[in-house]
C-alpha cells in the first residue's frame, strides 16, 4: 500500500525563476559580457555557438508572465519566487525608472490575481552599468546604492511581498566573479577583491534589511544560501572529518553566520554534495546518478543541510533545488526522494516552511547559456511556447496532496 508522507498545513509550494535568466531584453553587466567580440570569440574557438550563451529574449518572461503565473497555478502552487532586475529600475545613476516599476507592480498584481504568495529577490547577480562600472561590490559605496534600490522597492512593492531575499548566494558572486573567473568581473584569483565583495555584501545585506523593516515593519526578509553536504570520504579519518567541517562551515555557515541578527528566515538553495578527502584527489563523490550538468544528484544531502540550519532557530524556505535534465529522465524521482528527505527532517523538528523547485522554466543558465534545462517547462527557444514536461505533473501532485507518496 502506498504511504502518504503529509507536509504541515500551509506548507509552501512553488517554483523559482529569476529576473535575467527569464525576463529576456535585460541590459545589466552580464547582457554586456554575453554579447561582447572577446566572449563570442571564445565560444566559437570551442565549437560552440555564441547565440545559444546571449540571453537576449530569455524566456520573454517580461511579456509573458500572466501565462508563467498560470502554469504555477496549473501545478497547484500557492506561492513562487521572482526577481527584479536591478538595472531597469535603476538604469542610470540617480535615476528610477517609473515605468518599470509600474511593469512590476503588474506583475505583482498578476501574481494575487492568482492568490500566489510572493517570495521576491532583489539581487540575483546582474548589476546595472553604472555600478559594474564602478567595480560593483568592491565599491563600498555600491551599498549606499542597493540600501536606495531597497527602499524604493519596499516602498513601492511591501504591500505585496510574502518574503523579501535580498541576495541570491551571494558566495558565487565572490568565487566565480574574483576567484575562477567563469562569471563577470572575470576576475581570476582575487582574493582580497573576494573578501571586499564579501564584506560589501554583508553590510549591504544589513543596511537593506533595517530599510526594509522600517517601511514594511512585519516583512520578512532572508538571503538564499549556495548550501552544500560536505562529509569525510572516510568516516573514521580524522582529517577527512575536519575537511568535511571546514567545507560545511565555509559554503553553508560562514555568511549565514555574520549576518546574525539581520533575517528572518534561511533560504536554502541545494543542488551539491562533496565527499572529502584529506588527499588528492579531494573530491571522492561515487557519482551513480548525475545530471546533465555533472552534478551528482544526493537526495540525502538536503536532510543533513537542513539539520545544520536548525541551529539558528529560523523558517527555513528551500528556495532552490532542480536538475538540468533535457530529457526529464531524473526529474520525478529527484523531486520525491529529495522531499522524502526534507519531510525527515521536518518530522525531527526541522522548522522547513516551503520548497521551490528550480525552475517553473527552462531558462539562461548563466555562462552555461540555454544548454542545461531546468524546467518543469521546457521553452521552444524561437516560439517561447511552454510545454510542461512530465514532471510537471507529478509536482502538481504532490503540491495539491500537500504530501508525498511513498511505496
Ligand atoms: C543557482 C542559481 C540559479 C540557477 C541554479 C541552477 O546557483 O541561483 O540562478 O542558475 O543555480
Amino acid at each position: 500500500m502506498p504511504k502518504i508522507l503529509k507536509f504541515p498545513p500551509d506548507f509552501l509550494w512553488g517554483a523559482s525563476t529569476s529576473a535575467h535568466q527569464v525576463e529576456g531584453g535585460n541590459r545589466n553587466d552580464w547582457s554586456e559580457w554575453e554579447k561582447s567580440e572577446g566572449r563570442r570569440k571564445k565560444l566559437e574557438e570551442s565549437g560552440l555557438n555564441p547565440e545559444d550563451f546571449i540571453s537576449g529574449k530569455a524566456c520573454d518572461s517580461y511579456n509573458r508572465y500572466e501565462e508563467d503565473f498560470d502554469l504555477c497555478v496549473a501545478m497547484n502552487n500557492n506561492v513562487h519566487r521572482l526577481g527584479a532586475d536591478w538595472a531597469r529600475i535603476m538604469p542610470e545613476k540617480g535615476k528610477i525608472d517609473t515605468k518599470e516599476i509600474e511593469h512590476y507592480r503588474k506583475v505583482f498584481e498578476a501574481l494575487k490575481k492568482r492568490k500566489l504568495k510572493i517570495v521576491f529577490t532583489l539581487w540575483h547577480w546582474p548589476f546595472p552599468l553604472w555600478i559594474s562600472s564602478r567595480g560593483g561590490w568592491t565599491n563600498k559605496k555600491t551599498i549606499k546604492y542597493f540600501a536606495r534600490y531597497a527602499d524604493v522597492m519596499s516602498r513601492e512593492f511591501g504591500e505585496y511581498v510574502d518574503y523579501w531575499v535580498t541576495l541570491n548566494e551571494p558566495m558565487i558572486h565572490a568565487g566565480h566573479g574574483y576567484i575562477d573567473g567563469k562569471f563577470p568581473p572575470h576576475k581570476k584569483n582575487d582574493y582580497i577583491g573576494a573578501m571586499r565583495v564579501i564584506s560589501n555584501l554583508i553590510c549591504a545585506h544589513k543596511e537593506s534589511y533595517k530599510i526594509i523593516k522600517k517601511n514594511c515593519p512585519g516583512a520578512q526578509i532572508g538571503i538564499t544560501m549556495v548550501t552544500g553536504y560536505f562529509e569525510p570520504n572516510i568516516k573514521w579519518h580524522l582529517m577527512d572529518v575536519v575537511a568535511a567541517k571546514i567545507g560545511n562551515y565555509f559554503r553553508n555557515n560562514w555568511f549565514q553566520g555574520r549576518v546574525k541578527g539581520y533575517f528572518d528566515f534561511i533560504g536554502v538553495n541545494y543542488y551539491h554534495h562533496v565527499r572529502l578527502s584529506c588527499i588528492p584527489p579531494f573530491v571522492r563523490n561515487e557519482n551513480k546518478l548525475v545530471s546533465d550538468f555533472g552534478w551528482e544528484i544526493y537526495p540525502e544531502g538536503i536532510y543533513h543541510v537542513l539539520k545544520g540550519y536548525a541551529k539558528y532557530k529560523k523558517p527555513i524556505l528551500i528556495l532552490e533545488n532542480g536538475v538540468a535534465d533535457a530529457k526529464d529522465q531524473y526529474r520525478k524521482d529527484f523531486i520525491v526522494d529529495h522531499l522524502k528527505w526534507v519531510h525527515k527532517a521536518i518530522s525531527e523538528g526541522v522548522d522547513v516552511r516551503g520548497y521551490f523547485h528550480w525552475s517553473l522554466l527552462d531558462n539562461f543558465e548563466w555562462a552555461d547559456g540555454y544548454g542545461m534545462k531546468f524546467g518543469l517547462h521546457a521553452v521552444d527557444r524561437k516560439t517561447f511556447k511552454r510545454t510542461p514536461r512530465p514532471s510537471a505533473k507529478v509536482y502538481a501532485e504532490i503540491c495539491e496532496r500537500n504530501g508525498v507518496e511513498i511505496n
